[in-house]
């Protein structure tokens, strides 16, 4: 099948369209800009633009940067504060006259590295960490997904980890790979200490640069990049979309 996936991050929006049965990509990616403020009428016209690029008329599956419940936007940490409580679903499907899902961008990731990627045919339990703007997770127990995790909201030395540790804060403090691997170590040990993973995926842009910080990186999991790098959110809202995983 094939359906366009969408990723919408704090600075971008991506999107391409995905065959959903291998998890490839049918086109070329297409990056807009997240618009500022990222208001629902705002970021509802990029989506529109997205679907008008690709001259798109059938199913889309939109991955977005906060916890999802039934289509409807519960927080918004990168994004305006006016999503709070909207049915994103709802006005996607209004904007671009497409059908459209809508769930949590990380597990969206996750889907993906789980059918198509680092996390295929992994049992017991995986979580992938997407290290971006913000930190997003995806938590599966022999495969299946428990949504909405938001393990980049823990408290790491008084404040939510991802202010500390996510790979917009290591550009804005201009860290060091060894300075901000030591922030990730400590992030990771709060993970380990609270979910005891077997294996650990690390997703988001900088995932391209593993060999730079993940061999500094000392945890009990076995510890991986993503393999889908930053397609993986677009691929997995697709895959998602085709499979019916998401309650809309
Ligand atoms: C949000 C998560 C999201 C992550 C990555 C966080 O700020 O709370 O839901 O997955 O950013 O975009």
């Amino acid at each position: 099948m094939k359906v366009l996936g969408i990723d919408i991050g704090g600075s971008g929006v991506k999107g391409a369209i995905v065959d959903t049965r291998t998890g490839r990509l049918l086109t070329d990616r297409c990056r807009l800009k997240t618009p500022d403020p990222a208001t629902p009428k705002a970021v509802a016209g990029t989506v529109r633009n997205m679907a008008v690029h690709f001259s798109w008329k059938g199913p889309i599956g939109c991955g977005m940067p906060g916890p999802i419940k039934v289509g409807r936007m519960m927080r918004a940490n990168n994004l305006h504060k006016s999503w709070i409580g909207v049915k994103a679903s709802e006005v996607f499907t209004r904007s671009t006259g497409c059908p459209v899902v809508v769930l949590n961008d990380a597990d969206a990731a996750g889907y993906a590295e789980m059918a198509f990627g680092a996390g295929r045919g992994e049992r017991g339990v995986v979580i992938l960490v997407t290290l971006g703007t913000g930190i997003g997770s995806a938590v599966f127990i022999d495969g299946h997904l428990v949504p909405n995790t938001e393990l980049g909201q823990m408290e790491l030395n008084g404040k939510r980890a991802e202010l500390r540790a996510s790979a917009k804060v290591r550009k804005e403090k201009n860290l060091t790979w060894t300075g901000w691997a030591k922030r990730l170590q400590a992030y990771f040990d709060l993970v380990e200490l609270l979910f005891w993973p077997d294996l650990i995926i690390v997703g988001g842009g900088v995932s391209r640069r593993a060999d730079r910080f993940l061999p500094m990186l000392k945890v009990r999991a076995r510890i991986v990049p993503a393999q889908l790098r930053n397609e993986a959110g677009i691929i997995g809202a697709a895959w998602s979309a085709a499979t019916k995983r998401v309650r809309h």
